[in-house]
């Protein structure tokens, strides 16, 4: 375990949406210089920054052109080394996007690639060994390119798979993960990860890695294989970089060089159960149906949530950090489904229970989702995807750019959350966020790989049910109904409330636990 990721907060950052400095109408490298010290001040230490890599940006730079430069529109690399030397003395980590599977078709090597004649690159994509070849159950382009075959797709069509490997060939054109196309590419990945880790970055999330090897075993021996195989090049050259995997399969990731994990959002998962239960509506047409166990009237038991965590947790806890995210860019805001109030006791919870926690940015004002046309390959996913809202000046204190020239649009309602009116207002959600990570800062009780037990979790019966958890000598209890709840906690004298959201109060061995509210005993 990377010592400074037992007290990491992070916050993650889609740079298009967070701060302009140069009046374009996007956000920048250097507006993210400019905002360490607000990241900080919020209780965060660590960022993951969404791709800012060269790009067509037919997948909001998922699709990458070339791993070794940062976007114009973003700055220079040199932006980058500076955020990289300004964060790091602000006592601020930084991750980068690590897109492993696939690259732009617009890449060089891909170009390459699709040349008729041999080259380096031939063999740095899955190419079928005709024009007219299926992908063998995988979505695959043809029709494109001189080279007389088809090539596969790891996501989006403007996405082709980077070569490495079939767990099991079936096929003439599929080869084994140590042919050597496939080993170049690991290493090509390798070198890309050098070059920002030498500039200062320290290290990174990874994009889909779960995805490298095709026809993997249900284990993904052979894909687990290769993130072995770069992990042990990091603990030699680079041992104090991260890696973060997009994932959600801890007992492979953790197990298998990863630092971290986080709990994505599938719906019906326990994360979703937790968050914001959709119960199958579609990610295009979000609604709160009141189910989550945030939602003060759904009740919804913990058990929803434990049921998939715990096991996995319990399965993992010595091998990394499998974490918990109040959002990302690729869902649906937390506060569509859950009020300022829901929010409050939510995020405390995700802030005190095992594992680095992760703040989309604007979580912390409870930015709000906006149904919009899709932009840059988002689809639904670009209402999550706004400028944050920094004041009330215009655009929300974004940028100075015409509004029409944005990124995005901002939230211009009336009553849309901004920074500056929730750092003035000492009841806000801003401010609770805060106080949370401010009271997990100074408890080693409360780092990431410190220990932690279930302590009270009853099943819910009628609207009593409360939560609550151990975390080394502390304990941690979440009330999300409506009433009052007496928790039979079998408190040790002397035990006192340390940090409270609503209302609590230690009577007897028990815990009277408002409504809507959170505390941390000690
Ligand atoms: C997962 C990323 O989070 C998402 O935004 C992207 O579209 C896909 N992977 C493809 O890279
Ligand atoms: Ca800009």
């Amino acid at each position: 375990m990377k010592q400074w990721l037992k007290d990491a907060v992070f916050y993650e950052i889609y740079p298009q949406s967070f701060y302009d400095t140069n009046g374009d109408g996007i956000g920048d490298l250097k507006g993210i210089i400019e905002k360490l010290d607000y990241i900080k001040e919020l209780g965060c230490n660590a960022l993951w920054i969404n791709p800012c890599f060269d790009s067509p940006f037919k997948d909001a730079g998922y699709d990458v052109r070339d791993y070794k430069l940062i976007a114009p529109r973003y700055g220079t690399n040199a932006d980058a080394k500076a955020l990289f030397e300004a964060a790091h003395a602000k006592g601020i980590h930084v991750l980068l996007d690590l897109v492993p599977g696939h690259t732009s078709e617009e890449h060089a090597w891909f170009k390459e690639s699709s040349k008729p004649e041999k080259n380096e690159y031939s063999d740095r994509y899955i190419w079928t060994d005709s024009c007219f070849s299926a992908g063998d159950g995988m979505p695959f382009i043809g029709g494109e390119t001189d080279r007389n075959g088809t090539y596969i797709l790891n996501f989006f069509k403007c996405q082709p798979a980077l070569n490495y490997g079939y767990g099991k060939c079936r096929e003439k054109w599929q080869m084994p993960t140590d042919a050597p196309g496939p080993r170049a590419t690991v290493e090509a990945v390798k070198d890309v990860m050098r070059f920002w880790l030498d500039m200062g970055c320290d290290g990174f999330r990874v994009d889909m890695a779960s995805s490298l090897v095709k026809n993997d075993t249900h284990h993904k021996k052979y894909t687990c294989a290769i993130w072995r195989d770069i992990a042990a090049m990091l603990d030699k050259e680079y041992p104090e970089a991260a890696l973060l995997s997009e994932w959600n399969q801890p007992r492979q990731s953790l197990k298998n060089g990863f630092d971290m994990d986080f709990m994505l959002e599938w719906q019906g998962n326990g994360y979703s159960w937790l968050m914001r239960n959709y119960d199958g509506a579609i990610d295009s047409d979000p609604h709160n149906i009141g189910k989550a166990y945030f939602c003060a009237d759904s009740g919804t038991g913990i058990d929803k949530f434990l049921d998939d965590w715990l096991p996995s947790y319990k399965a993992t806890r010595k091998d990394g950090l499998y974490c918990l995210i109040t959002c990302n860019h690729d869902t649906i805001r937390p506060s569509a489904g859950l009020t300022p109030d829901e929010l409050k006791i939510a995020y405390a919870m995700l802030f005190t229970l095992p594992g680095a926690p992760f703040v989309y940015y604007g979580d912390e004002i409870g930015m709000r989702y906006l149904p919009l046309p899709t932009k840059e390959g988002g689809y639904f996913r670009t209402g999550s995807r706004t400028p944050m809202q920094w004041d009330n000046s215009a655009n929300k204190g974004f940028s100075t750019a015409a509004a029409d020239k944005l990124y995005l649009p901002v939230d211009d309602a009336a009553d849309a959350p901004t920074v500056a009116a929730q750092q003035a207002d000492p009841d806000s959600l801003w401010h609770t966020v805060q106080g949370v990570l401010n009271f997990r800062h100074s408890h080693r009780d409360l780092d990431s790989d410190a220990p932690f037990h279930v302590r009270f979790a009853p099943k819910a019966k009628g609207s009593y049910r409360p939560f609550a958890w151990e975390r080394g000598k502390l304990i941690c209890a979440v009330n999300p109904a409506r009433e009052e709840a007496e928790l039979p906690l079998k408190l040790e004298d002397g035990t006192r409330v340390l940090h409270v959201i609503g209302k609590a109060e230690v009577k007897g061995d028990e815990l009277v636990l408002g409504a809507q509210s959170f505390a941390i005993l000690g």
